[in-house]
């Protein structure tokens, strides 16, 4: 059954049906793409290693490391057809290697597990501030009191559970319903919505933020400011914010009409997200200056900045409630890429319903998750080797689990696959699939194993 199927890869079928049309695909996959990674999390890390270099390496990752492997995950998705697991084994075994390259699947699987736990937790911070906004919280309030709502908010983990327990249904309700039914509609009008915003937000930092120092925080590089295990965290953040190396993109492409063409596709979502992070970081690093707060403040940088600025401006609290509902949405769409790869594997794998699968896959997660919950509340001061649990389980995920799967894909796509699969994938064999080629042989593993090893200090 498999070798048949398997010498004949155009005929297979997704079980799960597939994209409507190229335009859902790229949607979905931006929807993936952007989320908290963009909003939350670039602007903190990029704050807390000191900006420019840290910006100027994440670019060169994004680009010349991000985007060739989110070209071989689709690639190796849409050949496959299957859950990450099965595809990695199935293509392993047809390329003439080994069905081992299924642990590959595995690790993607498991770190889309953790990923979650804690993203959901996060995503639930901004389901609240949703109704912070409505009720008009920040109106005037000074950089001290919202600085305090956070803190208060954060520290209360019965209300942070209420959220994350929120957030995850809502993420299971949409997976559980399937690709077409559930995810098309969700990301249709959010990533457009949410670049409008962000434009408006801009204006707002552009005259009343201290532009010029926000602007050449993020821009003027400072390698001093820069060490390994910032290097690490930009690449990390790289693979992180593109959503690759852990089978969400991969089971993505396995949903992916023959005829779509993967370069197209892939540079529309890079270009896409990587605006949304930038344009984040124009919006709070201007108010971060003009307020006096601290760049490198973690966290709860864009729970602190905006409300703060939303608390100053005309119209605030209706611009602070639109700006959390976008964000819930981005973070719901990016949830749903978490979860897919897990759910997938379950319902080939074990014959589960969607429902079943979902609701099992997300209950785990679920429950995984107060271990981030309590990282600000009861749990605080319980720090090991990265420091909260949640520090570690980022750390874990983004610094070492996202890299190790981003060399394995760039390997199998690079050096396991055949010339003549990826270049009838990629549909070219011209100086671009070369260049393709280049990157995913060469460049991609060596220079995340050059980072990887010296960040834990063994070069
Ligand atoms: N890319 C998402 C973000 O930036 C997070 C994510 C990672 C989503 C991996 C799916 C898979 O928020």
């Amino acid at each position: 059954m498999l070798s048949q199927e398997a010498s004949n890869p155009g005929r297979r079928i997704s079980l799960h049906g597939n994209w409507s049309s190229r335009t859902t695909f790229i949607l979905a996959v931006t929807g993936s793409a952007v989320g908290l990674g963009n909003i939350w999390k670039f602007p903190y890390i990029a704050g807390q290693n000191g900006g420019g270099a840290f910006v100027l390496v994440y670019l060169f990752c994004v680009f010349l490391i991000g985007m060739p492997v989110m070209m071989s995950e689709i690639l190796i998705g849409r050949r496959g057809r299957r859950n990450p697991v099965a595809t990695m084994e199935l293509l392993g075994e047809e390329e003439g290697s080994s069905r081992r390259w299924k642990w590959v699947g595995v690790l993607g699987v498991i770190a889309g597990i953790l990923i979650l736990s804690y993203y959901s937790v996060i995503a639930g911070w901004t389901l609240a501030y949703v109704e912070k906004s409505v009720t008009g919280q920040f109106v005037g309030a000074s950089a001290e009191e919202i600085g305090r709502l956070f803190s208060d908010f954060t520290g209360n983990w019965v209300s942070v559970s209420i959220a994350h327990t929120l957030f995850m249904a809502l993420t299971v309700v949409v997976i559980a319903r399937g690709v077409e039914r559930g995810l098309e509609q969700a990301v249709r009008f959010m990533v457009p919505a949410l670049l409008v915003l962000m434009l408006a937000l801009l204006g707002y930092a552009i005259s009343f933020g201290s532009f010029s120092e926000g602007v050449s925080f993020m821009f003027t590089p400072d390698f001093g400011a820069l060490t390994w295990d910032g290097v690490l965290a930009a690449m990390g953040q790289a693979f992180f914010t593109l959503s690759i190396s852990m089978g969400a993109i991969m089971a993505y492409g396995a949903y992916l009409p023959e005829e779509t063409s993967i370069t197209g596709a892939s540079i529309a979502v890079v270009i896409a997200d990587t605006g949304i992070a930038i344009l984040a970081g124009l919006v709070i690093f201007p108010l971060v200056f003009a307020n006096g707060l601290d760049p490198a403040d973690g966290p709860g940088l864009v729970f602190v900045t905006l409300p703060l600025a939303f608390g100053q401006m005309a119209g605030g609290t209706f611009f602070a409630t639109i700006f959390f509902v976008l964000l819930t949405f981005a973070a719901w769409t990016s949830a749903l890429g978490l979860l897919e790869p897990a759910v997938a594997w379950l319902v080939e794998r074990h014959y589960r319903s969607r429902l079943q699968a979902s609701i099992m896959v997300g209950g785990l997660i679920w429950l995984l998750g107060f271990g981030s919950v309590l990282s600000f509340s009861t749990l605080a001061d319980f720090r090991f080797w990265r420091g909260t649990i949640f520090d570690n389980v980022d750390y874990l995920t983004s610094n070492i689990m996202l890299p190790l799967g981003g060399i394995c894909i760039a390997v199998f796509a690079g050096w396991v696959m055949c010339r003549n699969s990826t270049s009838e994938e990629l549909g070219s064999s011209g100086t671009g699939y070369k260049f393709w080629r280049f990157l995913v042989r060469y460049l991609a593993p060596v220079a995340i194993m050059f980072v990887f090893f010296q960040a834990i200090g063994l070069l």
